[in-house]
């Protein structure tokens, strides 16, 4: 049996999800050994800390891959769709957070408290992470699916900045310091929109403000980022067929999305239990004491691991339905950390030789 820890390569170690995979790899049980930090050629010599060891960036090239048993990916899509299978042909199995292959069949869609066994389901060396949206809310749909089956979902998030990267989170900064002083500010149409200038990859002034879209156009409307949570929640839960409508905003929070969920199941629902349900599924907590203010908020539950909901309550409509109010760090259980719980269920198969 080998007792040799496997080799990471952390790809997009500079950016808002590399950032935060730095710190998690830092202060989780250490599972590796080498530990290499690949970027852009515009990174390459930057030394960054990972387990309190400073380590030189390499620039993303073929050979980082040699000797490499497990590759993180955390970069924009095209150049996952291009260089994962580089990885993977030199042996390396890859967790992909990108869009790039979410939606092939031969790619399983992961989620360690949902769907672990797919891991081993990977043909072609590439195991993808949910988006951001659909992870900050499906660890806690899961546990209420498994009791009560799922038939439909009616989503609202209220995203955050970072989860256009690291541009997001510097253009909500500088639009706030921008209207910071200004007391007269939201007070007539289109003065916010004069005041902050540069709109960064927002479509719409962030500050003082939500912006009702996030992603690209798709037909009928629709936005990538609604269409994510769709097709992604189906393929994780494995129900086709689950009838799914999100809407997707833009608030003025640097990290943590949250998410308004109206819930259907196949049988009657009751909001102690599935208090009581959530409360005992791992990574959930339940806040839910209105009467006392406890609810989760992202400004509460920014840097933290678990699933937070709230506001739990059955329909007054409908016996087989639940609200619940979620928040998720977007760049930890959102983005990082399921990645890294994926690699680790992967570092256990190579520890086990
Ligand atoms: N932000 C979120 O909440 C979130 C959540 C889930 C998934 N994701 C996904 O995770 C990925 C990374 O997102 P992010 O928010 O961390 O983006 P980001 O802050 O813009 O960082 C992008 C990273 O990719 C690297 N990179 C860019 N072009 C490259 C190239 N040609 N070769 C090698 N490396 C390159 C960058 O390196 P340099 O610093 O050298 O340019 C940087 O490390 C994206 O696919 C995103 O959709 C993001």
């Amino acid at each position: 049996m080998s007792t040799r820890l496997p080799t990471l390569a952390v790809v997009g170690a500079t950016g808002a999800v590399g950032t935060v995979m730095l710190d998690i790899l830092s202060t989780r049980e250490n599972v590796w050994g080498e530990i290499r930090l690949v970027a852009s050629p515009r990174s390459a010599g930057k030394l960054l800390t990972v387990r309190g060891e400073e380590v030189a960036v390499q620039a993303l090239a073929p050979e980082v891959f040699d000797g490499v048993d497990v590759a993180m990916f955390d970069v924009p899509d095209e150049v996952s769709k291009e260089w994962a299978p580089v990885a993977a042909a030199r042996g390396a199995v890859v967790v992909d957070n990108s869009g790039a292959f979410r939606m092939d069949d031969d790619v399983p869609l992961v989620v360690p408290e949902v769907n672990a066994e797919q891991v081993r389901n990977r043909p072609r060396g590439i195991i993808s992470n949910p988006n951001c949206t659909t992870l900050s809310m499906i660890v806690a749909v899961g546990a209420l699916h498994r009791a009560y089956g799922l038939t439909e979902l009616v989503v609202s998030s209220y995203q955050a900045a970072s989860g256009a990267g690291q541009q997001g989170i510097d253009t909500l900064y500088d639009q706030i310091a921008k209207v910071a002083a200004d007391r007269t500010l939201g007070t007539r149409a289109g003065d916010v929109r004069a005041a902050v200038g540069e709109l960064g990859p927002f479509p719409a002034p962030l500050a003082l403000n939500v912006v009702p879209w996030a992603g690209s156009l798709k037909d009928d409307g629709w936005s990538s980022e609604e269409l994510k949570v769709r097709n992604e929640s189906r393929k994780i839960l494995g129900l086709p067929d689950l009838r799914v409508s999100a809407t997707c905003v833009r608030v003025p929070v640097v990290t943590t999305h949250s998410l308004a969920v109206h819930a259907t199941f196949s049988t009657e629902v009751d909001a102690d239990e599935a208090r009581r349900l959530l409360a005992s599924s791992p990574g959930v907590v339940v806040q839910d004491d209105p009467a006392n203010a406890e609810f989760p908020t992202p400004a509460d539950v920014v840097g933290t691991d678990p699933t937070w909901v709230g506001r739990i309550r059955r329909s007054l409509d409908d016996p087989r339905s639940l609200d619940l109010f979620l928040c998720g760090d977007n760049l930890r259980k959102g983005a990082a950390l399921n990645t890294a719980q994926i690699a680790e269920l992967l570092a256990a198969e190579f520890t086990a030789g």
